[in-house]
């Protein structure tokens, strides 16, 4: 099956997509907003990883407003559930790294997350970008971060703790529907589940999808890659049928570049990708030289805790 996005298939490439898209898509919204947003794609993407977190501390709404202010492509935010059933911005399982309390997320309501202190943890681990006002601040909401940024910013959303709360994928996308985020076409998602995707591909067929992998070696003194989901085999096996099934439902893979200082894709991975039909955007870059190598092989995008570097870069 061709990804869904658009009513009218064979769907052969995003451009060929984009050249033969009917007014309506399946679920009914407007196709100029997704075809506006596969047209994005097809461009260099600046994805500002948890924010700016490079500069403030992540999924906090100064480390958004420093990524949106330094021109960033897509705000990047991983999305969990609390307690009682709200979706908020956070990278880890537990709630220990980055605020001042400790434990699974899960565990905690929203009042009680957003007590917390999800800021002075930063200052102590980045004295020479310390500011008072990160002191403090709290953990937000998806809807807290679209009351920030509205419909005319893009965000790139992971579906982070799926395994563990079911309903996320539905709960997300009403959220994003309700929000008009969809239908503006303001929106990627990716996972690194597969049945994550899969799901909320069923449930609204007009949202970009991204899957992630990570690329390991599969025994410590191995040269032998595997993947964490087994979701492709390691990139020296990787065949066109492997990027195929991954176009089935996805316009991108985002990959992992190094594990432990050695890389684990190269240029020829980035192209038989795209030859593939399918983005590719590489994370988590934060030193020029990578950069620009990751440049020069032609990735589609790059997320980065530095957005500023990269737009200086790019633009
Ligand atoms: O989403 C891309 C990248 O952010 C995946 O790694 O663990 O930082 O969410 P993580
Ligand atoms: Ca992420």
């Amino acid at each position: 099956m061709d990804h869904p996005m658009l009513t009218t298939r064979p769907l052969r490439t995003l451009a060929g997509a984009l050249a033969v898209a009917t007014l309506f898509t399946s679920s009914g919204t407007s196709a100029n907003s997704i075809e506006q947003q596969l047209e994005v794609l097809q461009d260099f993407q600046v994805i500002a990883h948890r924010g700016a977190s490079g500069h403030a501390p992540e999924h906090t709404l100064p480390a958004w407003q420093l990524a949106h202010d330094m021109g960033a492509d897509y705000l990047e935010l991983d999305i969990q559930m609390t307690a009682d059933g709200r979706l908020v911005g956070f990278k880890d399982e537990n709630i220990d790294r980055t605020t001042n309390g400790e434990g699974p997320l899960r565990d905690y309501t929203l009042a009680e997350l957003q007590s917390l202190d999800a800021g002075s943890w930063f200052n102590q681990a980045n004295p020479n970008h310390a500011r008072s006002d990160f002191e403090g601040t709290r953990v937000v909401t998806l809807d807290e971060v679209i009351d920030r940024f509205g419909t005319q910013t893009r965000y790139y959303i992971e579906t982070k703790s799926a395994e563990r709360d079911p309903t996320l994928e539905a709960e997300l996308m009403d959220t994003l529907s309700e929000r008009g985020l969809i239908e503006a076409g303001a929106v990627v998602i990716q996972s690194f589940s597969q049945e994550s995707l899969r799901e909320v591909e069923s449930i609204n067929p007009d949202v970009p999808l991204v899957q992630l992998v990570w690329y390991y070696p599969e025994s410590e003194d191995s040269d032998t890659l595997i993947e964490w989901t087994g979701v492709t085999p390691g990139p020296g096996t990787i065949i066109d049928a492997d990027f195929e099934t991954i176009r089935e439902y996805a316009v991108g893979i985002g990959s992992n570049l190094n594990y432990q200082g050695d890389a684990v894709i190269d240029e020829a991975f980035v192209k038989q990708a795209q030859a593939n039909d399918l983005r590719v955007h590489v994370y988590t870059i934060n030193d020029i030289p990578a950069m620009e190598q990751l440049i020069d092989w032609g990735v589609d995008g790059i997320f980065t805790d530095f957005p500023d570097r990269l737009v200086r870069l790019t633009r």
